[in-house]
């Protein structure tokens, strides 16, 4: 099981999360059912937050990286705990400004923002744009110029700095679709054409090298290689570089195979890179940049839980036994999309030694459709109680109605007990934009 106090197994080998008791919350909500420790992700941000006051004379901000999990309520927490967020996307904004979360601290990301995206990011007086590409440059100064007003941006340069993490979440190396390329120029390209703007105000560098990241030597060399491209910069264009964003990525716990860091533990990583930063900074005469990190899922990714109810058992004697759950690849793609790996335990015998190796599958229409293969667990059977650990991050975001299944609601937990920060979904969800057009219509409907 994990380091953090968000999990414990009680007196009657119930799994507690937040101090609620699983059996009681899949009672109360039913499953499958996304949980969330409110405390913990409160914890979560202050110490990134408080790392950068007490490190970098609060020079700088925490921004939560709203991808990993989106909702109202989740902006709310991060306003009250006086972080900023990233948006990548119309409907992150959309629903971090219905939240009542601060313009003045919303940075928009995005490799490919469409053009009603960047209006509402400048109606909505975002901070910050992240530009990645010379068309949205144009697009952000067209935009400003209408307004009258001039945009902060920064620029999302690729350090090429490779991360050891799954291919698709790693985006820091030359060939990806995201950022300005340092190797070959592209982002030396880049600065010049931003200065030229008028409308548009270069602040500094952003760069994001992937995520599921462990290794604190892959931080360190992005963050180096950030404040060497800024001291080539000041060289040839005389361009003070304001403000730099090293993105997130910090590593969480699914299984055994990963180091366990409790929250304390990810001070260090912050702590390294304002090290490397502040020597950088110290070797090339630069000026200590306005220092922005942005994690998601170390946010969020421990502090949930999905709870699913054990249906079918199929053993294949001699091959594989299958523990099918109410859930699947529409509340977890991950399996499907990454081959992730998770930890399930049964919530309600919680400490009962593990006696079998199973795989457990969803309810859609798909082989692929698994939520872990060769997992351990004690000898299930229909009507158990399912907790798969780990899952607030890039579950409920990644979430699809695949075969019309419903997304699950999710409760947020606090004090032991939980309440709805993202309702059920009901069938008529499913069917409110279907239009069936008056050629499709029979006699009798019409
Ligand atoms: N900043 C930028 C620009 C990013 O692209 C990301 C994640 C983050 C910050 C936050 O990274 P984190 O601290 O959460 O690692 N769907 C994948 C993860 C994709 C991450 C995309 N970018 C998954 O389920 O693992």
């Amino acid at each position: 099981m994990n380091t953090r106090e968000t999990l414990k197994i009680n007196e009657k080998g119930h799994l507690e999360i937040g101090g609620a008791d699983c059996v009681d919350l899949a009672e109360k909500f039913g499953t499958p059912l996304y949980v969330l420790d409110e405390a913990h992700i409160r914890n979560m941000m202050r110490i990134y937050r408080d790392t950068i006051e007490s490190e970098y004379d609060d020079n700088g901000l925490v921004l939560y990286a709203s991808k990993a999990f989106s909702c109202e309520a989740i902006y709310r927490i991060a306003a009250q705990e006086n972080i900023g967020v990233d948006v990548v996307s119309g409907g992150e904004l959309y629903t971090a400004l219905k939240a009542g979360f601060p313009a003045s601290k919303i940075y928009m990301h995005g490799n490919n923002k469409l053009d009603y995206e960047i209006e509402e990011a400048l109606d909505a007086k975002v901070r910050c744009i992240v530009a990645d590409s010379p068309e949205e440059i144009d697009k952000i100064e067209r935009e400003a110029a209408k307004r009258k007003i001039v945009q902060n941006i920064l620029l999302r340069i690729n350090p090429g700095v490779e991360a050891h993490t799954h291919a698709y979440i790693q985006t820091a190396k030359t060939d990806s679709k995201f950022g300005f390329s340092v190797s070959n120029r592209t982002a030396e390209k880049a600065v010049a054409y931003a200065l030229s703007k008028k409308y548009v105000s270069l602040r500094g560098f952003h760069c994001h090298i992937g995520s599921q990241i462990f290794e604190k030597q892959s931080f360190v060399l992005a963050a180096e290689k950030c404040m060497d491209f800024a001291a080539e910069m000041k060289e040839k264009f005389g361009f003070v570089t304001e403000e730099l964003n090293l993105g997130g990525g910090f590593g969480i716990w699914y299984t055994d195979e990963d180091k366990k860091i409790p929250p304390e533990g990810y001070r260090e990583y912050l702590e390294a890179l304002i090290s490397a930063v502040k020597r950088k900074a110290g070797e090339k005469g630069l000026k200590l940049p306005f220092l922005i990190v942005e994690p998601g899922r170390s946010i969020v990714g421990e502090a949930g839980i999905t709870l699913y109810t054990v249906g079918a058992i199929k053993e294949i004697p001699g091959l594989r036994k299958y523990v099918a759950v109410d859930g699947g690849m529409f509340d977890n793609p991950r399996y499907a999309l990454y081959q992730a790996k998770y930890t399930p335990v049964l919530a309600a015998r919680a400490a009962e030694p593990a006696t079998e190796i199973v795989s457990i599958a969803g309810k859609c229409c798909e082989s692929g459709d698994l939520i872990a293969m060769n997992v351990h667990l004690p000898k299930a059977k229909e009507g158990d109680l399912l907790a798969v650990l780990s899952t607030g991050a890039y579950n409920y975001s990644m979430a699809m109605n695949y075969n019309r299944n419903l997304i699950p609601p999710c409760v947020l937990v606090k004090d032991g007990k939980g309440e709805y920060i993202i309702k059920p979904q009901s069938y008529q969800d499913l069917t409110r934009n279907d239009v069936v057009p008056a050629y499709l219509l029979s006699e009798t409907d019409k």
